[in-house]
C-alpha cells in the first residue's frame, strides 16, 4: 500500500487532499496544530503537533513515505497577509516549518515532496495593470513580491530546490492561485474574497448593501478546490519538478465576483467600497506551462464552484444562527 504524509491536514486544502488520497487507496498520516474545522479527518492517523518543533518533524517523518505534501503554513487572505501586522509571525512560522520538513524528508529519503508555494511570489511590478497581469512562471525574477508572505514562499521554494540540487531530493513546487470551496475558512479574519463575499451576501437582506475592500476593480482568478486537488496530485506524479502555477485563468474583477454571488443568491445588493487591504491590482494564473508540461487545466468555470461554496457558507451561517 502506498503511503502519504499531509502536513497541514487540518487546513482547507489539506483536509480535501487527505480524503482524495484515501479514495485512491493510500495509507495517510496527517499532522496539524488543529483538527479540520468543519468535518472529521479521513486520515488513517492524525497527529496534533507543531511542525515548528524539529523533534515533531523528525517524529512524524519516520519512514520513507511515497508522497509528502507540505501545506502547513501561517496563511490567510488579504485581511491577514496584507495588513503588515502579522509579517514577523508569518515569516518565522512558515520558514521554520519548511526548514524542519526539508531536513526530515532528506533523512528518510522520502519519495517526493510537494511544496505549496503561492502566486504571491510574483513581482508586484508585473501586477499593476488589472487587465494584463504577468504571472508566467519565468517572470518570478527579479523578485519583488508585495508581501512578506510572498518572500517567505520564495525562500522556501529555493530551499526545496536546493535540497534537490545538493542531495537529490525530489520536490514538486506548486504556485497556488486563490483556491476556494466548501470547508474553507469563511470568517474570523483569515478568509479570502470568495468566502468573505459569499458570507456577506448570505447575511445581507435583499436590497441592502455589503462592504467591499477597495474600488472592486482589482482582478483575480479563483480555483475551485476539487480542481486544485486534481492538479496537485497530477503534478506530484508527473516528471516535471516545477515551479508550476496551479490556478484558474478565468480572471474577474472583485465587482464581477460580487455580482456573480448576488446572482447565485438571487439578491440585489448595493456595493459600498471601503478602504481595506487590497494587495496587487491584478492577478491571473498563466496556465501555459502546466498545460505543456503535464497536460492539465481546470475544467469547470468559476460560477459552478461558487454555487457550491455559497450553498455551503449559507448553511454554516444558518447553523450558527440556530
Ligand atoms: P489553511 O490555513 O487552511 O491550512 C494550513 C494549515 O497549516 C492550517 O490548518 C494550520 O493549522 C496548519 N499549520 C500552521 N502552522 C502549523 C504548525 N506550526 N504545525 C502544524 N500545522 C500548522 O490554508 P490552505 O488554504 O489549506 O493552504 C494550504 C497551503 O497552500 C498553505 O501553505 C498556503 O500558503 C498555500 N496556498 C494556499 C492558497 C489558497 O488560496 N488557499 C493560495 C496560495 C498558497
Ligand atoms: N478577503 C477579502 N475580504 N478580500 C476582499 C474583501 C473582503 O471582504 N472585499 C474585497 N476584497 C478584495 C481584497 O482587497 C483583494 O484585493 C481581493 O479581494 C482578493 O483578496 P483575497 O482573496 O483575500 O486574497 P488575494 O487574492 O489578494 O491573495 C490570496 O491568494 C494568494 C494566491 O493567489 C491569499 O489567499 C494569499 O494567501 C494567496 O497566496
Amino acid at each position: 500500500m502506498k503511503t502519504a504524509l499531509v502536513c497541514g491536514a487540518g487546513g482547507f486544502i489539506g483536509s480535501h487532499l487527505v480524503r482524495h488520497l484515501k479514495d485512491q487507496g493510500f495509507w495517510v498520516r496527517g499532522i496539524d496544530l488543529k483538527y479540520p474545522a468543519y468535518e472529521q479527518t479521513h486520515a488513517d492517523e492524525f497527529i496534533l503537533g507543531d511542525l515548528r518543533q524539529q523533534a515533531i518533524s523528525e517524529r512524524i517523518i519516520d519512514r520513507r513515505f511515497d508522497e509528502v505534501y507540505q501545506l502547513a503554513a501561517d496563511m490567510g487572505g488579504a485581511g491577514y497577509i496584507f495588513t503588515g501586522n502579522h509579517d514577523a509571525d508569518i515569516m518565522y512560522n512558515s520558514a521554520i516549518i519548511n526548514l524542519n520538513i526539508a531536513s526530515a524528508c532528506l533523512r528518510h529519503r522520502v519519495g517526493r515532496v510537494f511544496y505549496s508555494s503561492s502566486a504571491c511570489i510574483y513581482p508586484a511590478y508585473n501586477q499593476d495593470d488589472p487587465d494584463n497581469p504577468d504571472c508566467a512562471e519565468a517572470s518570478a525574477y527579479p523578485a519583488a513580491p508585495d508581501s512578506e508572505y510572498g518572500w517567505e514562499k520564495l525562500f522556501s521554494e529555493r530551499l526545496f530546490l536546493a535540497y534537490g540540487r545538493n542531495y537529490g531530493m525530489h520536490s514538486r513546487i506548486a504556485r497556488y492561485h486563490n483556491v476556494f470551496g466548501p470547508l474553507g475558512t469563511w470568517d474570523g479574519g483569515k478568509e479570502k474574497a470568495p468566502a468573505a463575499i459569499c458570507r456577506k451576501v448570505a447575511a445581507a437582506r435583499d436590497g441592502g448593501e455589503i462592504e467591499i475592500w477597495g474600488d472592486g476593480l482589482q482582478t483575480r482568478s479563483f480555483l475551485y478546490i476539487d480542481e486544485c486537488i486534481e492538479g496537485s496530485i497530477r503534478f506530484m506524479r508527473s516528471d516535471f519538478e516545477g515551479p508550476l502555477n496551479i490556478g484558474s485563468d478565468e480572471m474577474v474583477s472583485i465587482n464581477q465576483l460580487v455580482d456573480m454571488v448576488c446572482d447565485i443568491a438571487g439578491k440585489r445588493l448595493h456595493k459600498r467600497h471601503i478602504p481595506g487591504p487590497t494587495g496587487v491590482r491584478g492577478r491571473n494564473s498563466d496556465n501555459r506551462l502546466i498545460e505543456e508540461k503535464i497536460g492539465w487545466r481546470p475544467s469547470a468555470g468559476l460560477r459552478a464552484g461558487l454555487e457550491k461554496t455559497y450553498d455551503w457558507i449559507e448553511r454554516q451561517l444558518m447553523r450558527d444562527a440556530a
